[in-house]
């Protein structure tokens, strides 16, 4: 994947709540061209894989049952400065010290249920993307 990409899940929060509509078009409003997405659900596996980096947290379990527990939209975006541009789109990890108009502000209950993912870096949005798509399926 090109340097200008990121990739983000919108949560199971966000879907259970009926926002996938409003976060995909904040997404494009903000400049972002979506160039994979799909609706899919992550076994406890993938998502103990997916977040293996925070296996050793105390709230490793809790993240695997929640991001479990529905379907997620999973995507890749495109946009210059996109791994950067985008995290200051959905705001901080706490929705409750989220800047006003970000999408965590916006549409998170609590920093568990956080409504949206967001790469940390170039290397992990191609790891990230590479994970939830196929080639076939990146445009
Ligand atoms: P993400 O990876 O999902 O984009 O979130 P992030 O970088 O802002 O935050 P990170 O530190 O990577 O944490 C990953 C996800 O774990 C859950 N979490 N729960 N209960 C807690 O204290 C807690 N802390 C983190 C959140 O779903 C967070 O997004
Ligand atoms: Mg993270």
């Amino acid at each position: 994947m090109a340097t200008n990409r990121t990739f983000t899940m919108l949560k199971p929060d966000a879907v259970e709540n009926g926002h996938i509509g409003a976060i995909l078009e904040k997404i494009n409003a903000s400049g972002f061209r979506i160039v994979a997405l799909k609706l899919t659900q992550m076994t406890i596996a993938d998502a103990q894989a997916f977040y293996a980096i925070h296996n050793e947290r105390p709230f490793f379990n809790e993240l695997v049952d929640f991001m479990t527990r529905g379907p997620i939209v999973a995507a890749i975006l495109e946009k210059e400065n996109a791994v950067e541009d985008f995290r200051t789109l959905i705001g901080a990890t706490n929705p409750a010290e989220a800047a006003e108009g970000t999408i965590r502000k916006l549409f998170a209950a609590s920093i568990g249920e956080n409504a949206v993912h967001g790469s940390d870096s170039d290397e992990n949005a191609a790891i990230e993307g590479a994970f939830h798509f196929s080639g076939r399926e990146m445009f």
